[in-house]
C-alpha cells in the first residue's frame, strides 16, 4: 500500500475532532474518508470542517470498502467490542488509550489482529516524542549513574459533572484514564520486569469511579522501584524525576507537550544543574505516521510487530495488577 491509509473515525470525541482528525487529515499518510457518530447532524456538522463522509452509525462506518482503518477514541468500555468489530470487518485499528479495560481482552484483540494479519495500535502519543530517546541516551551513557527509582505524577483537575470519566458504566475512573500514562511511563523508564507492590485508588461514592490513587511498583531483580501519583480532583501535574546513583533527570509537562513546545530535561549531578532544552516535536503527527507506517507494513504481509504487542500487553497487564491490588479509600 502506498497511498495514504484511509482512515475513518469512530465518534466525534473531542480528542478526535481537537487533535487526531486535524492531524491525520494533515499528514500525507493517511486521509479521511469518514467520521461516524450515533447522531446523523453531528457526523454532517463535524465531517465537513474536514471533508469527509459523514456516516450515522459505526457499523455502518465499518461496512464502508473505502475506508482501511479505523480510529476508535470511544468511552473506554466501548475500546474493546468496537475493536473487536473492526477487526472481523478487516480494518486496521488505532484505539485510544487504554485500548481495553481488561488485560483478558487485550490479549484476545492482541492474537485476533495477529490472526487477521491487522494492526492494533494503542494511542499513546508521548512515546513518540524524540525527548524519550534523548532520556535514555542519556542513562545509557551513565549521566545519572545506575538507576535507583522514579517517581511520577500525572493529575488533573475536576472534569465537567457530565464527563464519561465519571461513567462507572462506561469504565470510567481516574486509573483508565490518566494513571495508565505513568505506569506506560514506568515500563518506558525503568524496564519491562515491574511488580506492583501496593496500591490504593481514591473512590467517589457518588459517582462509583476511582478520581484518584498511588501505586508502588518495584523491579525484583534490581531493586529500582517506581512510585506513581494520578488523579483528576487535584491541581494540573504531569512529571516525572529519574533518580540514579549519581544524579537525576528530571522532566515537566511529560505527556502532551503541545507542538511546539520545547521540553527542558533538568539534570543534576554533584550539586550542579543544567537545564537542556530539546527541540519542539509534533507527537500527534508522528503518531499518525508510525501507525500508517505499521499499517503499510501488514498490508505488505511484513513480520508483525511482536515486541509492540508484548508492550500493550504488558502494559494492561500492570493496569489490572494495579486495580487488582488496590486498597480502597471511599468518600
Ligand atoms: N491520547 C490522548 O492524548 C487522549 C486525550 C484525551 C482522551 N483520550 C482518550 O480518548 C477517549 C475519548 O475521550 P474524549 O475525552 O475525547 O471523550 P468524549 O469527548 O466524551 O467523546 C467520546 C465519544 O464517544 C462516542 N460515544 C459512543 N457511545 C457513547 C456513550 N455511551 N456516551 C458518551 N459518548 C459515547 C461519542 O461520539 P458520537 O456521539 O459522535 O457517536 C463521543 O463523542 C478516551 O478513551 C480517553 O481516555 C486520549
Amino acid at each position: 500500500m502506498r497511498a495514504p491509509v484511509r482512515i475513518g473515525v469512530m465518534g466525534c470525541a473531542d480528542i478526535a475532532l481537537r487533535k487526531m482528525l486535524p492531524a491525520f487529515a494533515a499528514s500525507p499518510h493517511t486521509t479521511v474518508t469518514a467520521l461516524a457518530s450515533r447522531d446523523a447532524a453531528k457526523a454532517r456538522a463535524a465531517a465537513g470542517a474536514f471533508g469527509c463522509a459523514p456516516v450515522e452509525g459505526y457499523d455502518a462506518l465499518l461496512a464502508r470498502p473505502d475506508v482501511d482503518a479505523v480510529y476508535v477514541p470511544l468511552p473506554i468500555a466501548l475500546h474493546a467490542p468496537w475493536a473487536e468489530r473492526a477487526l472481523h470487518a478487516g480494518k486496521h485499528v488505532l484505539a485510544e488509550k487504554p485500548l481495553t479495560s481488561r488485560a483478558a481482552d487485550t490479549t484476545r484483540l492482541l492474537a485476533l489482529a495477529r490472526e487477521r494479519g491487522l494492526v492494533l495500535a494503542e494511542n499513546y502519543l508521548f512515546l513518540h516524542h524524540p525527548a524519550y530517546s534523548t532520556v535514555r541516551e542519556l542513562v545509557d551513557s551513565g549521566v545519572i549513574g545506575e538507576v535507583r527509582a522514579l517517581t511520577a505524577s500525572f493529575t488533573v483537575p475536576p472534569r465537567p459533572a457530565d464527563d464519561i470519566r465519571y461513567r462507572a458504566d462506561l469504565d470510567g475512573g481516574a486509573l483508565l484514564d490518566i494513571g495508565v500514562y505513568p505506569l506506560r511511563l514506568a515500563s518506558l523508564l525503568l524496564g519491562a520486569r515491574l511488580d506492583v507492590h501496593g496500591s490504593v485508588l481514591h473512590h467517589d461514592r457518588p459517582t462509583g469511579v476511582d478520581v484518584g490513587g498511588g501505586v508502588l511498583l518495584g523491579d525484583p531483580r534490581t531493586g529500582t522501584s517506581a512510585q506513581l501519583l494520578f488523579g483528576m480532583a487535584h491541581a494540573y501535574t504531569a512529571c516525572w524525576q529519574l533518580l540514579g546513583s549519581a544524579g537525576t533527570i528530571a522532566l515537566d509537562r511529560a505527556y502532551t507537550p503541545p507542538a511546539d513546545h520545547q521540553p527542558v530535561l533538568r539534570i543534576e549531578r554533584a550539586g550542579v544543574v543544567e537545564e537542556r532544552a530539546l527541540p519542539a516535536h509534533d507527537q500527534t503527527t508522528a503518531a499518525v505516521a508510525s501507525f500508517a507506517d505499521a499499517v503499510r507494513r501488514a498490508a505488505r504481509q511484513c513480520a508483525p510487530d511482536d515486541a509492540a504487542a508484548a508492550d500493550v500487553l504488558r502494559q494492561a497487564d500492570l493496569v489490572d495488577a494495579v486495580r487488582d491490588r488496590a486498597d480502597i479509600a471511599a468518600t
